[in-house]
This record gives structure tokens, sequence and C-alpha cells, in this order.
């Protein structure tokens, strides 16, 4: 059976002492989750992280990669770099991402064939503006994006781990309704089966504004295989009883 897959994305918050007092909240209080369970911390504390998380069944993400291999990118991480710590997942594409930097699809598709050529498992994210489901435009929307990283994996596309995360459920305390979000998810699955036999083995998580409240019911839909949580993974008892509800 599929485990489910809960990851926290950090963001950019977090300090060097209110990093240890959250992972040693989270290691003493996780016990043996019937879910996978990671952090995708900020690149600059991958080591303090690693560091803290030795030993516990949490993994270690990152944030972002570069979909280059070495060389003249300043700023960049790379996803060797990443394999010197540990990393086993790392977000690519995320909506802030592709925002705030301007990341396409081509891009995203290409972090998402680095990792996966050096063994760090990809969390593709994708998903539709507010004024794109107001137009009716969803579909049309999260079909192209999957397609841009389905075609640029071909058979490798089923080591991937997809996140939707709907742009104006993010950060907003709207989450979409366990409809809503299953509806997407179904077809998503639909799209991958249709590139891969391997299809079901992919974890499709919902991320945006999901919480201990509305975890459960989220995670209960038949193509909801976990979430990825933004705010809620910042306290240490909203996060654990999220990984409680995975299970
Ligand atoms: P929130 O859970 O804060 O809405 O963030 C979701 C998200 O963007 C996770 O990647």
């Amino acid at each position: 059976m599929k485990k489910k897959l809960i990851a926290g994305n950090w963001k950019m918050n977090g300090s060097l002492a209110a990093n240890e007092a959250l992972i040693k909240g989270l290691v003493s209080g996780v016990g043996t989750p019937n879910c996978l369970v990671a952090l995708c911390v900020p690149s600059v504390y991958l080591a303090q992280c690693r560091s803290l998380l030795t030993g516990s069944v949490i993994d270690l993400g990152a944030q972002d990669v570069s979909q280059h291999e070495a060389g003249a990118f300043t700023g960049e991480v790379s996803c060797s770099m990443l394999n010197d710590f540990g990393v086993r997942y790392c977000l690519v594409g995320h909506s802030e991402r592709r925002q705030y930097h301007f990341e396409t699809d081509a891009v995203v598709a290409l972090k998402a064939q680095r990792a996966l050529a050096s063994g760090v498992t990809p969390i593709v994210c994708i998903g539709e503006t507010l004024a794109e489901r107001e137009a009716g435009r969803t579909e049309e929307v999260v079909k192209r994006q999957l397609a841009a990283v389905i075609h640029a994996n071909g058979h490798c596309i089923s080591e991937i781990v997809l996140a939707y995360e709907p742009v104006w459920a993010i950060g907003t305390g709207k989450t979409a309704s366990a409809e809503q979000a299953q509806q997407v998810h179904a077809v998503l699955r639909a799209q991958l089966k249709a590139a891969s036999s391997q299809a079901d083995r992919i974890q499709l998580l919902y991320g945006g504004s999901m919480n201990a409240a509305n975890a459960s019911q989220l995670l209960g839909q038949p193509d909801i295989d976990g979430g990825l949580i933004g705010g809620a993974s910042l306290k240490a008892p909203d996060f654990l009883s999220i990984i409680a509800s995975a299970g």
C-alpha cells in the first residue's frame, strides 16, 4: 500500500534557534507515523536540519534547485550540493517561484529532470490562479503544467511526487473543498495514467491552507495521497496533528 506523504514547506521562515525548537518538538512528538514525513527547509539551514533530523523518521527536503549541473550561476544550489546534505526531496515549480522568479513550465520540467537524475525526488508543484479558476481554465492550466514535466521525464515520471496547490488557496486561509481538490486530483491521475503504467504509485499531494482542522477530510479523498503544508508546518502541534490525520 502506498503511504501518504506529509511535507512541510517552511518557505523563507526560520532561524537557528527557531528551527532547533521546532524540529526537537517534531522529533519527540512524531512517534512511528503511518505516513512519510518531510521538511523542506531554506537551503542555508540544510546542514543544521540534517543534523537535528539524524536518526528520526523525518526526511529532509529543499525548496528549490538549479536546473544546471554546476558553474557560473551565482546564488543557485545544485543537486549534487543537495546530495551532500542527504536531501531526499526537493520542491520544484512552487507557485511562488513561478510568480516571483518567472520560472516557466520548461524550466520546472528541467529542474525535475535534474533532480531525478541525482536521486532527489522532485515534488513538482502545479496549480491555477484565482483568475484562471474563475475563467473555467483550471483543468487546462494544470494539465499544461503537468504535460511539460511528463514530456521532459518520460517513463521516469512515476518517480516524481506531484503537488496540486491552487494559488488562491496558498496562505489565504481559503482551502479548496475536499471535492474541488479531489476533482482536480482525479484529472491529474488520469493524465499520469495515460503517460505511465506505474501512475498509481505516484503520490499526489494537496497544498493550500491545509491545517489541523481540515486535513482529515482532504486526506480522506481517493486521489489525495498527502499534503504540502506551509503555515501550519511552522507549529509543531499543528504539523503533528496533520501527520496523525494521514494515518
Ligand atoms: P499554506 O499552507 O501556508 O497555505 O502554504 C501552502 C504552500 O504553498 C505549501 O507549499
